[in-house]
């Protein structure tokens, strides 16, 4: 999960990259002698010096690279290219296809084996932990659902995956986000060139705190937004906490943050007790928390309410997965759509088809009508594979394990690398080309371990279902109102992905076809 984080702030100019590279070398300096230190005391890695475990697992075969910076420079030099997976492949080849390294300051072990990742995300007998550099563990706070453990982390996941999976949610959203795209898409009549990754950000923020807390177009909203682009800037720096630091200033716009979304909270929770219609559902995240608070324990368990604080704590928390992933995978979405058009062609034709009847019946989308069709998800499906959004998640054992043959022994962190398996020509014929043709073979492989850009296991995305719902409404919309020219532009997978000039392209009205 920290890569998930760790890329999500974009750095497009040079200076931000020569900056990152020495920003890291620092951290991983610090961060390299935190860790000798520890890996001194043996017992803290519990492994002896042939490297066995007594399990009969071997610790994987590689390199750890410089003292220090360990295969760092490498790692990023690769995710800066258009072979983001060419640091994996190299090493694949040498050690197999689970290997060790020394990344970002920590010695690591690197899986790029479907098999592997799939039992580290289960994590049965919970054995790994998320981990994080310390500046994000400083911003999300040890009762963030990112990064708590065990039952409550159980307990805040089935509660919101539930309720985001849930019908009568899906059919209230989809009003909204269909409101979100049609007036964005709108506004891009008069413009001479608009910047996807920009416009799609405006739809799914307006989404996204909508469904946290119910926020509508407004002051709050734009404080919200203003506030979070602050609090997210501090995600990955130096964690050095003084006025005038990144990290100080991120944690003074937590602070005005949390101010204004416990007073939701609090507003909430006072009209909840006033209300007399105790069946009426969960319109947003801030319910479906004070609610659970509020239910009866059952019989086994006795169940203590969620305090205010950490219902807003985490409210805010949950805004940095959504808020910048949806909008990369829809940008990338147009991106690759603009480099295959045969497949623009088929997504608009079967898109087409479904605006006609609806016109023709006289009803309103509903959101099983966007779901309903085949080529727009498999369109989505390649999106997903092709984009890697979260390229891979971080975690750490909390004891020496054995996947595989394979030991991880305890204190070292594993890194599951989607990206790689995603790349696979094992896994995928001609791994490189967009075809979304090729997921009506695959299918239903879309559950196995091949395909994971939703993660997995216990901490599988609950936004999972909201986040393909919102692409398909907005790629139903784009290519049934809108004909587009890309300008060249290249994609962009370090620290997090992006495009490097926000894609910008041209639109002119369908009707001007017709
Ligand atoms: C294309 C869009 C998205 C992608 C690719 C994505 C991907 C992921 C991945 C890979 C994880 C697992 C991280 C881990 O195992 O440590 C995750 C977790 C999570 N995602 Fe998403 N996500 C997306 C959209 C969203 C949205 C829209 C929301 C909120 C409404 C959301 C909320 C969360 C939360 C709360 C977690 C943490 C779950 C836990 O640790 O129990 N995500 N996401």
């Amino acid at each position: 999960m920290a890569l998930y984080i760790a890329k999500r702030e974009g750095f497009e100019s040079k200076e931000d990259m020569g900056l990152l590279i020495i920003i890291i070398s620092l951290m991983g300096v610090v961060w390299f002698w935190y860790k000798m230190k520890k890996m001194m005391r043996k017992e803290d890695i519990g492994i002896n010096k042939s490297g066995g475990s007594g399990g009969g697992g071997v610790v994987p075969k590689g390199n750890l690279g410089w003292p220090f910076i360990g295969e760092t420079l490498h790692f990023i030099a690769s995710g800066y290219s258009s072979q983001p997976v060419s640091f994996m492949d190299k090493r694949k080849l040498l050690h197999g296809k689970v290997f060790k390294t020394h990344l970002l300051g920590t010695p690591i072990i690197v899986s790029t084996d479907p098999d592997v990742n799939k039992v580290v995300l289960q994590n049965h007998g919970n054995t790994f932990i998320p981990a994080y550099p310390k500046s994000i563990t400083e911003l999300l706070g040890e009762h963030s659902i990112l990064q708590m453990n065990g039952n409550l982390q159980k307990r805040l996941h089935a509660l919101i995956a539930g309720f985001l999976r849930s019908p009568q949610f899906k059919t209230r959203i989809t009003a909204h986000i269909k409101s979100s795209v049609v007036s964005t898409l709108g506004s891009w009549q008069h413009m001479q060139v608009l910047l996807v990754q920009e416009e799609t950000k405006k739809i799914t923020f307006e989404v996204l705190v909508k469904v946290l807390m119910s926020v509508g177009p407004g002051e709050d909203l734009e404080f919200l937004k203003r506030e979070f682009q602050e609090f997210i800037k501090g995600l990955i720096c130096l964690p050095i906490k003084f006025p005038g630091t990144r990290l100080y200033k991120s944690l003074k716009a937590k602070e005005r943050l949390l101010k204004v979304v416990k007073k939701i909270v609090e507003d909430r929770k006072l009209a909840m007790e006033e209300e007399t219609d105790e069946k009426s559902m969960a319109k947003d995240a801030v319910d479906v928390l004070l609610r659970d608070s509020s239910e009866e324990p059952s019989s086994d368990q006795i169940k203590q309410s969620l305090p205010l604080d950490f219902i807003s704590g985490n409210i805010i928390e949950m805004m940095i997965p959504g808020e910048d992933t949806v909008p990369m995978a829809m940008t990338l979405a147009v991106k690759f759509l603009s480099d295959c058009p045969v497949a623009l062609q088929q997504l608009m034709e079967e898109n087409m088809e479904l605006k006609k009847q609806k016109k023709e019946c006289g009803e309103d989308y509903s959101w099983t009508d966007y779901l309903s069709l085949p080529f727009t998800q498999n369109v989505i499906s390649e999106t997903l594979r092709m984009a890697n959004i979260i390229n891979g998640v971080w975690r750490k054992a909390l004891k020496d394990i054995d996947i595989k043959g394979y030991l991880i022994p305890k204190g070292w962190c594993v890194l599951t690398s989607f990206i790689s398996v995603h790349m696979d020509e094992e896994n995928y014929e001609n791994p490189y080309l967009f075809e979304p043709w090729r997921w009506e073979k695959i299918g239903a492989a879309a559950n196995n371990n091949s395909f994971t850009p939703f993660g997995g296991g216990q901490r599988l995305c609950p936004g999972l279902e909201l986040s393909r719902l919102e692409i398909s409404i907005f790629l139903h919309h784009l290519v049934t109102t809108y004909r587009w020219v890309a300008q060249e532009d290249e994609i962009i997978y370090f620290p997090t992905v992006k495009m490097k000039k926000k894609l910008p392209i041209k639109v002119t009205p369908l009707c001007n076809y017709q």
